[in-house]
């Protein structure tokens, strides 16, 4: 089972306070964080969305227990936020826990880890037409380099895209078994026995292109902000520097009174603050829970509750 991150923390910040409150678990994976609402809740209900049917199932099968309480939806995010299905029932929470769950790195088999041999697919939804497989042997080197440093922060990405253009011209590279040895021989000695796999970057890079993570994440925070209800909260846990940057510049655009160029003598955008930033800084992780699941060093979450109605 998936160990949900910042569990009491996001409990602390989303706890209900009225009856019959909706959360919107917009990225429910494994049910976690949904199943602590409903355990201490006993009047709330929960909408719960995953891109990935898969893990839906199994997050269906866990909150059986409060199956008259939870409604589910096979759907990536955005797309739900963008052509909202529930009409003037809006959400008092809405929470993402972004990324991948431990479900993907251990069963799924799609390649999302290199610590197994497997297809290189990395797809949440079967339905996306261009997989890990497809970038890897097909994408020119410098887009393939460039897409490397852009989405996994790699420095050594040119030496990396290099060396997969030459295998790949031997054979198609099929598998993450291939890719990470490719990696491992692309980089130098130095480099191999680092704090990180020298792969874990490359890897992280393909899943984001192939899910198209960061592109969704830009255009569903705005989207779900006008689908919350006014005094509502929202909360986002992130798992990179990518992810956290969009969301933090988000969050400070909308907590700006007024998005006048400073240069501006007076207003003239009549600008409203839309929220207020409750996590002046990110809530990280405690050391126990760091030291029992390390996934949850990198995890940063911030929240905002929101103070007006915004016409966009
Ligand atoms: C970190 S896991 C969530 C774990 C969950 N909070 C728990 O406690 O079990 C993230 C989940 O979001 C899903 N996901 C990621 N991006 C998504 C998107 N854009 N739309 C819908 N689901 C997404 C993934 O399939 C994954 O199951």
């Amino acid at each position: 089972m998936h160990s949900s991150v910042l569990k009491e923390e996001v409990y602390r910040y989303l706890e209900p306070k009225v009856q019959n409150e909706l959360l919107i678990d917009a990225t429910l994976g494994e049910g976690g964080h949904s199943e602590v609402f409903l355990e201490r809740s006993e009047d709330i209900r929960v909408v719960g969305l995953d891109a990935d049917q898969e893990i839906l199932s199994v997050a269906k099968e866990r909150l059986i227990p409060f199956s008259d309480r939870v409604r589910t939806f096979n759907i990536w995010f955005n797309t739900f936020f963008s052509h909202y299905p529930l009409g003037n029932e809006r959400p008092d929470k809405i929470l993402f826990d972004l990324g991948i769950s431990n479900f993907h790195y251990k069963k799924a088999r799609r390649g999302f880890s290199f610590e197994r041999d497997e297809p290189l697919d990395m797809r949440l939804d079967h339905r996306l037409e261009i997989s890990a497989m497809d970038i890897i042997n097909e994408y020119p080197e410098n887009e393939l380099a460039d897409l490397i440093f852009d989405f996994g922060e790699e420095r050594l990405s040119r030496r990396i895209a290099r060396a997969v253009v030459l295998a790949r011209k031997t054979s198609p590279i099929e598998t993450t078994g291939e890719l990470k040895e490719i990696i491992w021989q692309a980089v130098p000695v130095s480099y191999r026995y680092g704090r990180i796999h020298p792969a874990t970057r490359t890897f992280q890079a393909i899943r984001i292109v192939v899910n198209g993570e960061l592109a969704r994440l830009s255009v569903v925070l705005q989207q779900a902000l006008m689908v919350l209800k006014k005094g509502g909260r929202m909360g986002v846990i992130s798992f990179h520097s990518l992810e956290d940057r969009i969301v933090k510049e988000f969050f400070r655009e909308k907590n700006k009174q007024c998005t006048c160029p400073p240069e501006w003598p007076i207003c003239k955008c009549g600008g409203i603050r839309v929220v207020d930033i409750l996590t002046k800084k990110p809530v990280t992780a405690g050391d126990d829970e760091m030291k029992e699941n390390p996934s949850s060093r990198s995890a940063k979450f911030r929240v905002v509750e929101k103070l007006e109605e915004e016409t966009v």
